[in-house]
């Protein structure tokens, strides 16, 4: 792991993920929920989370990780025990990090699967303080990257004691840079990053309402949407992401659409996240609108079969973008 200062030896990687309220996330299972009574889960099992970490974690895979870690670094405010246990955690999965050291205590989320009924609980907590000083410290490491990161992704939440335009800030000083600016994040966060521009945003379907305050009841309202948001230039690229209903993708010049893959969904968690973390990987690697876009749905669907907070593997996501390669050819 990297510690900002000793951050000089190592160069800018292509692509720098940021996390400003990451989380130790808990996830296990019980037979019932019922209320009072001792509910006895199964062994608890910990991953590293929240958005950015989740997309650097994705990117590591897609990439053979350890091999060539400096291609994504995943850089994120940690503090006391639990931000001592998700350094370690990131460590073991050979993910690149850079850790700005906070006072406050990193969060744990909680998620729990009712096994009679299939059903998930998550219970997600607010996560630590943080100060206008620990704050300017991540703004000045991203300033201080020579050359700037290609891409530059500002995903989740944020902590208490950030304003709402903090992504908005750290997205006009990458693009002040030439860095390609991604966003993934909620509410009034999400507007002020939209309002300094972005080069591509992937809001939920529930993210999207609430920017609009639109119901945006059945497709062509979707579609029209995110065309608006390009057409503002609010983002060049909007990756509308649909749950079970698959996903779109708008540019100023295309509007590509596909279903969601048929597959068994053990968890959803970290769906959204594969997706990004698929798509960012593969426009780093120049492919062309139509690949990146099957690898995004790969890769979210190859995490819909794993448990709890566990992630796609590279392998599994390699063959479902093949089948669907397949599949398109067999239609035409
Ligand atoms: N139940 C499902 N069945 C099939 N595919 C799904 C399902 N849920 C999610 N997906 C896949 O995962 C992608 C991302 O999921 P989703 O749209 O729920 O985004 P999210 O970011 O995980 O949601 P949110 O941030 O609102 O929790 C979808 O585009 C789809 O390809
Ligand atoms: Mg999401």
């Amino acid at each position: 792991m990297q510690t900002p200062h000793h951050a000089a030896k190592h160069p800018a990687p292509a692509i720098l993920t940021v996390t400003l309220n990451p989380a130790v996330d808990v996830a296990t299972s019980v037979e019932r929920l019922v209320e009072s009574h001792k509910m006895r889960c199964t062994h608890a099992q910990r991953d590293p989370g929240g958005g950015g970490i989740n997309v650097a974690r994705v990117i590591g895979r897609l990439s053979g990780n350890a091999g060539n870690a400096s291609d994504c670094v995943a850089l994120y405010l940690a503090g006391g025990a639990t931000g001592q246990m998700l350094r370690e955690l990131l460590d073991a999965e050979h993910v690149a990090g850079v850790c700005i050291d906070i006072a406050d205590e990193t969060r744990e989320n909680f998620s729990v699967r009712e096994t009679s009924t299939g059903r998930e609980y998550r219970f997600v907590l607010p996560g630590p303080t943080v100060t206008a000083r620990e704050w300017q410290a991540c703004a000045d490491y991203l300033a201080s990257l020579d050359p700037a990161p290609r891409y530059l992704v500002l995903s989740g939440s944020l902590p208490p004691g950030l304003p709402a335009d903090a992504w908005a800030q750290l997205a006009k000083a990458a693009k002040a840079r030439d860095t390609r600016v991604v966003v993934d994040t909620s509410g009034p966060a999400l507007a002020a990053a939209l309002d300094a521009g972005v080069y591509l945003v992937k809001p939920s379907l529930g993210e999207l309402r609430t920017l609009t305050g639109r119901p945006l009841a059945a497709e062509p309202e979707w579609r029209e949407a995110a065309q608006q948001l390009v057409r503002e230039g609010r983002a060049q690229m909007v990756a509308l992401t649909l749950g079970e209903r698959g996903a779109l993708l708008v540019t100023q010049d295309r509007t590509l659409s596909a279903a969601a893959l048929d597959v068994p969904v053990s968890s959803s968690i970290g769906a959204g996240d594969s997706f990004l973390g698929a798509m960012v990987w593969a426009l780093n690697r120049q492919a062309g609108l139509d690949d990146a876009f099957r690898y995004a749905l790969a890769a979210a669907s190859a995490t819909l079969l794993t448990s709890g907070t566990r992630l796609c593997s590279a392998e599994e996501v390699e063959r479902m973008a093949a089948e669907m390669v397949k599949r398109e050819a067999s239609v035409r």
